[in-house]
């Protein structure tokens, strides 16, 4: 679409929905709780799943809250917040979403038990999606072509900043307590064994009813029919979804459908040399000989 991004300590934000002094405030005054549950991601990377994964959870599967709530309210972002807002109404505990790169986080997250369920993806199916939601987002800058965004996505020139910078920062709470890393990947692998692990990780342990109902109202056609978090409620100045849905396709890999063989070079180049200094090995590695 038409959107236009301003920088903040280096990284681009859509100009619109954040401001300098929003970020700065939310860094330096957010006041977080210790029962705060962070939903956090990069962009196009599974936030609204796990969204809707912990919303349908802290209700033991029951659906009605995900079905009658926009999924904005029931966990609003932390980003654009400043001041008492609807995150201030929220019950205990509050879901709170960021896409904010870890040094950009409240401070006061690192003196607290909150804590932070992190989903990644593989970054070549986040720049297919976020090729195609910057179609339709109004706040986001029209991504040309796919070659032209692929060199943006590799120079962090994207809203959020670099992928990489923003994994391997949050990578450094892998291993405390309250940091919890899963990707999109295991989810499509294995819905259930995930909300499993969130639950052990939330200590929130589900009876085998709840659990089915979570499983079941978190998959991709669910969701897709759900007005509270399929988007469709957000007028298409903001969201045109005559263009394309936001729960586009819902799968792995689709970036083979998009990619050349030379955008795949030059992206598992840039990919190796970018990646060094994380020791995880992720899901889609092996895809790439990156283990
Ligand atoms: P695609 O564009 O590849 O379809 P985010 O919420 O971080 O913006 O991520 C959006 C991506 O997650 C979209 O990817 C969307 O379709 C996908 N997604 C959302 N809910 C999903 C679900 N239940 N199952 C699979 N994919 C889902």
């Amino acid at each position: 679409m038409t959107g236009a991004y301003f920088k903040y300590k280096g990284i681009n934000f859509p100009v619109g929905i954040y401001t300098p002094e929003t970020l700065s405030y939310v860094e330096k005054d957010f006041k977080v709780r210790d029962d705060d549950i962070f939903i956090v991601t990069y962009p196009k990377s599974g936030t609204t799943w796990m969204i809707e994964i912990l919303s349908l959870m802290l209700k033991d599967g029951d659906p009605s809250w995900s079905r009658s709530v926009p999924i904005w309210e029931r966990a609003p972002w932390c980003e654009t917040f400043l001041g008492p807002s609807s995150i201030m109404q929220l019950a205990d505990p509050r879901l709170i979403s960021s896409h904010l790169p870890i040094q950009l986080f409240p401070k006061d997250f690192f003196n607290s038990k909150a804590k932070v369920i992190y989903v990644s993806r593989n970054p070549r199916d986040v720049l297919v999606s976020l090729y195609h939601y910057s179609k339709i987002a109004g706040h986001l800058k029209d991504p040309g072509s796919l070659d032209q965004l692929l060199q943006d996505f590799l120079n962090g020139e994207v809203p959020f900043g670099s992928w990489f910078d923003h994994i391997k920062g949050w990578m450094r709470m892998e291993g405390k307590d309250n940091f919890l890393f899963i990707t999109y990947e295991e989810l499509q692998e294995d819905l259930r064994g995930c909300v499993q692990r969130i639950s052990e990780f939330l200590g929130h342990p589900l009876e085998q009813a709840g659990l089915d109902s979570v499983v079941e109202n978190s998959t991709f056609p669910a969701m897709k029919e759900n007005t509270m978090c399929n988007y469709t409620l957000l007028p298409s100045t903001l969201l045109d979804q005559r263009q394309g849905a936001f729960l586009r396709k819902g799968v792995c890999g689709d970036w083979k459908n998009h990619f050349t063989a030379a955008q795949c070079e030059v992206f598992d180049q840039a990919y190796r040399e970018m990646k060094q200094g994380l020791k995880t090995t992720f899901p889609w590695d092996k895809d790439h000989g990156d283990t």
